[in-house]
């Protein structure tokens, strides 16, 4: 722990004056609450924040919380749990941490969240990340907790920190926020807010600050990306297609991909440009949920399962060797044997190169939640398993049908051994190479040799 609070009012910014602080962020969920935490503590940075090495040695603790499942926000209190003692150990030698949550459970659950937990002193949701500095200032001032969970009116994204620190050489991207789609089984229009696409211009300041800060990938977000509907540079709406085509003519973007879409989102321009568009790479991420189409509408998907099956045979045919990716879910409420074999069906004709897959989790204020029917958790573990193992026995057929191919690599991060750096393929597999000169940041053209459990390894061509 380090000195106590001091605020100069004679900043904008408020600064901290007598030492060094230290900020621990954790992130639970999806890769927009990565992003967000990012920012975060690229805004804590001028306040004189430094990264700490974990929660012991931190002065303020953020844990950037995701509310999906049931598990996910009962991770959180659990973590709370342990932060409560870690407080109050430190409040016996003299200095106490500042617990902050975000996020979506602070979305959902905001002023309950102090409630059960008497050990948090801020709550606030992902509309309002960019007022950390201010709430920190009120909790400062006033000694207690402090809670905000409005929608505030400003655009949060104008409020970020226009350098970026460094980073690796992938990044994260947010270009579109929210969701109006309202799934009956899922929390993220209540918890993001309606769909808002950030203009392009703002996007491309901030996709040079990535590159300049020596990003070479760029992934761009959205609980919808596809949906994407911002402000173009020239004035005109774009969609995602035409805001990508701008960003790939960036030097020093070398790669971009986008995520999460929405089937009915996926528009013949977007699929051109996978033809197209040489940095756009071969990777969609494309959740169908079930493959039943009695689940899909009772789901309030706004697709069959053939309308998705014809889009994936587009999508194939604009662009042969594209991985598919997708989220389901099992045990939905009704979901009947039959209706889980649609979904198997579904996974069969696809052939997914990887899928995330879920047991239905109920949660509180969602119409799914309240539906008769709901399934016993033996039988959402039973179809689970069999989901899972069909797709990762596709995932391994993928896998091993990239051996023997050429493909161009992007090295990322050290490997286990001496000498070794792990890179990502187009397909978004994790690539061991034996480095030879190359460093991290660089390209290299590979030939894979062999598949391990969940990755591949390659030698460079000479
Ligand atoms: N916007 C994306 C999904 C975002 S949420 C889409 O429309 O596909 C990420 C994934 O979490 C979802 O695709 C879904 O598979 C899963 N999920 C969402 N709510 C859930 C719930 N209540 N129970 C189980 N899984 C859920
Ligand atoms: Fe949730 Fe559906 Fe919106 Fe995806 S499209 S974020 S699953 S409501
Ligand atoms: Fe979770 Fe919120 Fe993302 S609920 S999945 S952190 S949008």
């Amino acid at each position: 722990m380090t000195g106590g609070v001091k605020w100069s009012r004679s900043h904008r910014l408020y600064q901290w004056n007598e030492s060094v602080k230290k900020v621990h962020i954790k992130s639970y969920g999806c890769q927009m609450n990565i992003y967000d935490s990012q920012r975060m503590g690229d805004l804590l940075g001028p306040l004189g924040y430094e990264v700490a090495s974990g929660p012991e040695d931190a002065d303020l603790i953020i844990l950037n919380t995701c509310h999906i499942r049931e598990k996910a926000a009962e991770k959180v209190y659990s973590e709370l749990g342990k932060l409560r003692h870690l407080k109050e150990r430190h409040a016996r030698a003299g200095g106490t941490p500042v617990i902050a949550v975000a996020g979506c459970v602070a979305q959902a659950e905001g002023e309950e969240i102090v409630r059960r937990e008497k050990s948090v002193d801020l709550v606030f949701g992902p509309q309002a990340y960019h007022r950390l500095p201010a709430l920190l200032k009120a909790h400062a001032a006033s000694g207690r907790p402090v809670v905000e969970t409005e929608f505030p009116p400003e655009d949060k994204f104008e409020h970020l920190t226009k350098t970026v620190p460094k980073r690796g050489v992938t990044a994260f991207l947010t270009v579109q926020e929210g969701c109006d789609k309202f799934c009956t089984f899922c929390v993220v229009p209540y918890t993001r807010g309606s769909e808002f696409s950030r203009p392009a211009v703002q996007i491309e300041t901030e996709a040079r600050a990535l590159v300049a800060a020596g990003v070479r990938e760029i992934t761009l977000l959205g609980q919808n990306v596809n949906a994407y509907h911002g402000m173009g540079t020239d004035g005109a709406v774009w969609s995602l297609a035409r805001l990508i085509t701008h960003l790939s003519r960036i030097d020093g973007i070398e790669r971009l991909r986008f995520t999460t879409s929405h089937p009915r989102d996926m528009s013949d321009d977007l699929i051109a440009a996978h033809a197209e568009l040489p940095k756009l790479m071969p990777y969609l991420h494309l959740p169908i949920q079930a493959g039943s189409d009695r689940i899909l509408k009772e789901m309030n998907r706004g697709h069959r399962s053939e309308d998705y099956l014809k889009l994936i045979a587009r999508i194939r045919q604009a662009r042969p060797d594209i991985a598919l990716s997708g989220d389901f879910i099992v045990g939905f409420p009704g979901e009947t044997e039959a209706d889980f074999e649609a979904t198997l069906a579904v996974t069969r004709e696809v052939h997914y190169a990887s899928a995330f897959s879920f047991k239905y989790s109920p949660r509180p204020g969602t119409p799914a939640a309240e539906m008769a029917g709901q399934v016993p958790d033996e039988v959402k573990s039973e179809r689970l398993a069999r989901l899972q193992e069909l797709l990762g026995t596709q995932q391994k057929a993928f896998n091993r049908f990239c051996v023997g191919s050429d493909m161009a690599i992007l090295l990322e991060k050290p490997g286990r051994h001496q000498g070794q750096l792990i890179g990502r393929s187009p397909y978004l597999q994790s690539v061991y190479i034996d480095a030879g000169g190359h460093a991290i940041g660089d390209m290299v053209n590979v030939t894979i040799d062999a598949v391990g459990s969940n990755s591949l390894s390659a030698h460079i061509h000479p």
